[in-house]
């Protein structure tokens, strides 16, 4: 195609799904019969839904048609041999642990590794990371770089680890840390990428201190595109290159197939020597399945075989790209404080800044929430004093941030879809003086966000 400015989606579409389409009045019904908690509103009721990038993909016409011809056998499936021949090449990592999708790659492999006292350091673990780790015990530590902390700044590479701090941790811990962790792109530190440089050094501490690398990888395509637009020494190499090196650098990798998987579930431990091997089949065999379907049906093995080479073509990587900064930009535009830079799965509102009135203890990303569902149709999600806040002694500890993300489902959402988001939440910006926050009337003693009721204050 001719170099041009417009950055078209890099597909057509030949099976679509109606559009749900409410009135304000049937929305703001559905908000109070939800107790004001969007993940009990239900999918049918949502307009745009931004909840997550996770297993919400569009799948291609060339994953349908591997879909009809997998081989469903429960021992040695044809299927699972495409989806190991398809990791072989993509990370270079021999052993192959299915598993129905990235959180039960994870308990499986920390259920070998962590003990009560053990430490696992990485930039942010993802939730069920830090809470696989800590369900057994041991701690997970953040080490994200110093610029992730200022939300205006566009530093290049916000996913960074910070190897200072983790060369002096391995130091001190040597023997608590079973297994050394780095998660591309970050997304509990905003869905920012980490640079080559970086991740070359991280994984020279842990050589250097003989620990296990391992990357969480659910997003390694977006991660790798990222560093071929933003680290100037690899601006001419192919995708494929700087994935398979960064894959190089490592001992393993985990990864949710549900990312750039691009399939609906799926997952699996990758890794290069057979030392971990053994234990794992068995603990698979345990909880998941044989070791050639893991937790997945064989056509689900098939699409996710297709959907990791799809992820890593760059026409789609480019469009990726382009989605979540023209959201970002065009929030921008209409006085939306979004995190920047924007990365690929997501963009972050910045809600404390766009509400600054509403304290922490009236949960502003939740009134964000919920007005942007009222206006504009749009699910999101709070990460903020919701989700991260607690109450100690008596004292209530707000999150870092209060923070709103809008993930973007790969493949099934316009630009057009995208203007009118633009386009209604102008509104919501320019309603935000009768936004006085929320507050809480139920909540569970854990995971509170999924269900707990609000009410407006
Ligand atoms: N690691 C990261 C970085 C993730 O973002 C997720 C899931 C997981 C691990 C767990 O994978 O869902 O297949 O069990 N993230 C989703 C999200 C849920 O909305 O960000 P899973």
């Amino acid at each position: 195609m001719p170099e041009r400015q417009t950055i078209i989606e890099p597909f057509k579409i030949k099976v679509v799904e109606p559009l749900p389409q409410l009135t304000r009045a049937e929305r703001a019904r559905e908000l109070e019969a939800a107790g004001w908690n969007l993940f009990l509103v239900p999918a049918r009721r949502v307009t745009f839904d931004f909840l997550t990038d996770s297993g919400t993909t569009a799948m291609s016409a060339a994953q349908w048609a591997a879909m009809m011809i997998a081989d469903e056998s429960y021992a040695g499936s044809r299927s699972f041999e495409a989806l190991e021949a398809t990791v072989r090449r993509v990370t270079g990592f021999r052993y192959i642990i299915p598993t129905h999708q990235g959180r039960a790659a994870e308990h499986l492999l920390f259920s070998m590794l962590v003990r009560p006292g053990s430490i696992v350091p990485s930039n942010n673990h993802f939730d069920t990371t830090r809470a696989n780790i800590e369900q057994l015990g041991g701690e997970a530590v953040d080490l994200v770089c110093a610029e992730a902390r200022d939300a205006r700044s566009a530093a290049p590479f916000k996913g960074n680890l910070d190897v200072e701090r983790l060369d002096e941790l391995c130091r001190r811990e040597r023997d608590r840390i079973p297994l050394g962790m780095i998660t591309i792109t970050n997304n509990a530190g905003g869905g920012q990428p980490v640079s080559l440089a970086n991740l070359r050094a991280v994984a020279e501490v842990y050589r250097r201190y003989d620990i296990p690398f391992i990357i969480d990888a659910c997003r390694f395509a977006e991660n790798a595109w990222f560093i071929k637009r933003r680290e100037p020494e690899n601006a001419k190499r192919a995708v494929r290159a700087i994935a398979r090196e960064v894959f190089d650098l490592a001992d393993g990798c985990m990864m949710s197939g549900k990312k750039d998987g691009m399939v609906n579930i799926g997952g699996f431990i990758a890794l290069r020597s057979d030392a971990w091997v053994p234990r794992l089949r068995s603990g698979l065999i345990l909880t998941e399945g044989f070791p050639t379907y893991g937790g997945m049906a064989a056509r689900d093995m098939e699409a996710f075989a297709v959907g990791i080479d799809e992820a890593l073509e760059e026409p789609y990587l480019a469009y990726r790209e382009a989605v979540a900064a023209y959201v970002a930009s065009g929030l921008e535009r209409i006085g939306m404080p979004v995190m920047q830079p924007p990365g690929a799965h997501a963009v972050y509102l910045d809600a404390g800044a766009l509400l600054p009135d509403v304290p922490p203890a009236s949960y502003p990303g939740q009134a964000l929430v919920a007005s942007l569902y009222l206006i504009a149709g749009v699910r999101g999600c709070e990460v903020g004093s919701v989700m991260f806040g607690k109450h100690l002694a008596g004292t209530f500890v707000p999150a870092a941030r209060e923070l709103v993300r809008l993930a973007f489902p790969r493949r099934v959402y316009t630009q057009a879809h995208m203007d009118y988001v633009i386009e209604a939440t102008a509104e919501v910006v320019a309603g935000r003086g009768d936004l006085r926050g929320m507050r809480i009337v139920e909540e569970p003693p854990f995971l509170r966000h999924f269900t707990a009721k609000f009410a407006p204050l």
